[in-house]
This record gives C-alpha cells, structure tokens and sequence, in this order.
C-alpha cells in the first residue's frame, strides 16, 4: 500500500510521518519503506539539490516542474514500485499533488497540464491515501523559521495560493485525499491518521 503526506511547508507532515512509520511497523508488523520527494534515488537527491538550494541558476517554472516530474519518474520506477510489488507498505514524503499544487496552483501552469505530464512520470502509480496538512501560511511561516530553500522562500503571496490550491485539491480529491488540520494536537493528528489507515487495511482485508 502506498501513502503520502503533503501540505504546506511547516504544517508538521515530517513529525507525523515519523510517528506513522513507528506505527505501521510496531503494530503492523508492516515492511516500510520511507522516501521523498524530490529526492529518494541517487539521481533524485542531484535534482534535489538543484531545486531547493542552486539558487544562483536559473530556473523558469516550466524547467522546476520537468525537474520535480524528472525526480518522480526515477522514484516510481526504482524505490516505489519494487516495494509495492513486494508486498512492503511506501510513505512518500510528497507526490504529484505537490507539484499540481506548487507549480500549478501557485506557480501558473495549468493543474490539468500537470496532470498530463504527470502520468508519464507516475506511469500511474498513485498513492493509496494522501494526508493533505494545512495550516495559516503566517504560522507556516513561523515554524519554518529563517532556514528555508529556493521554494520556501517564495513571498507570502505564493504561499496563499499553495495553501488555497491545497484545500481546492482535497476538496474535489475523493476519498484517496483526507485533509488535517496542522493546528491540532500531534497526538490527536496521528489519531486522526491512524484511523483512516485502519479502515483502509480494513476494506483491503475484505476485497
Ligand atoms: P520538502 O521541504 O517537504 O522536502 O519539499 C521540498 C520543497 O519542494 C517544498 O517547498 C515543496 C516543493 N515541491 C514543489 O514545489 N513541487 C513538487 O512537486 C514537490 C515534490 C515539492
């Protein structure tokens, strides 16, 4: 089974990554495999690189959206899908929906071109559940402090638009999207995630 978290940088997705990839594997007995993104492959953390801290070359972001995808494409294809055919559970520290959201939402490419572009990279490999974390971009902002990359960086006007293309997404997402609120307790989030986990092993277990 593979998941994703998403959100807003500083919305506390890596904390309760942390927390579920501890659960999965002490009261699931489950194999997981952690990843990233951009990133996760030798060539995706070259891309990494380029992307978050290359801030002196230029990047148009039609070039940052390619990259991201050019990332994803090795990910899916080298970690994901090995893992997910041997039966081992995937956490993604983001996927596609971040790049339809930063660079579509926020950035001005057409999402629906994103997706397009998309399903070559992600060859179809979807996540099973994405947990979508928003928070107030102000306070955001504050938790990411002054460390922040090429993206983070970015005025507070792009991070309005990453935070309203975030709950547009989630709203039109279906059930493989479960929006949390960044603002709620960490324990009563990893409840919250937990839980929908359970009743998606639950309906596997049925089928
Ligand atoms: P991270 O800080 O969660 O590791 O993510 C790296 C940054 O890259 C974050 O600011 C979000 C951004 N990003 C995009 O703009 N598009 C993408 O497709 C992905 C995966 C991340």
């Amino acid at each position: 089974m593979f998941f994703s978290f998403d959100g807003i940088d500083g919305s506390g997705k890596s904390t309760q990554m942390d927390l579920f990839c501890q659960w999965l594997i002490d009261d699931h007995r489950r194999e997981v495999i952690r990843c990233r993104e951009p990133g996760g492959t030798p060539l995706g953390e070259k891309v990494r690189d380029i992307l978050l801290n290359q801030k002196n070359i230029q990047l148009e972001m039609e070039t940052e959206m390619l990259l991201f995808m050019a990332s994803r494409a090795q990910l899916v294809r080298e970690v994901i899908r090995p893992a997910l055919n041997k039966g081992k559970v995937v956490v993604c520290d983001r996927f596609l929906l971040a790049s339809v959201v930063y660079q579509g939402h926020a950035g001005g490419i057409s999402p629906q071109v994103i997706r397009e572009v998309g399903k070559i990279a992600t060859g179809n490999t979807h996540p099973d559940m994405t947990f979508v974390f928003h928070l107030d971009p102000a306070v955001a902002a504050t938790r990411v402090g002054d460390a922040t990359d090429r993206i983070e960086s970015r005025d507070e006007e792009f991070l309005q638009k990453v935070d309203a293309g975030f709950r547009q997404e989630v709203q039109q997402g279906g059930a493989a999207m479960k929006s949390i609120d960044g603002a709620d307790s960490i324990d009563s989030i990893q409840r919250q995630i937990q839980s929908t986990t359970e009743a998606l092993f639950e309906k596997v277990r049925n089928h």
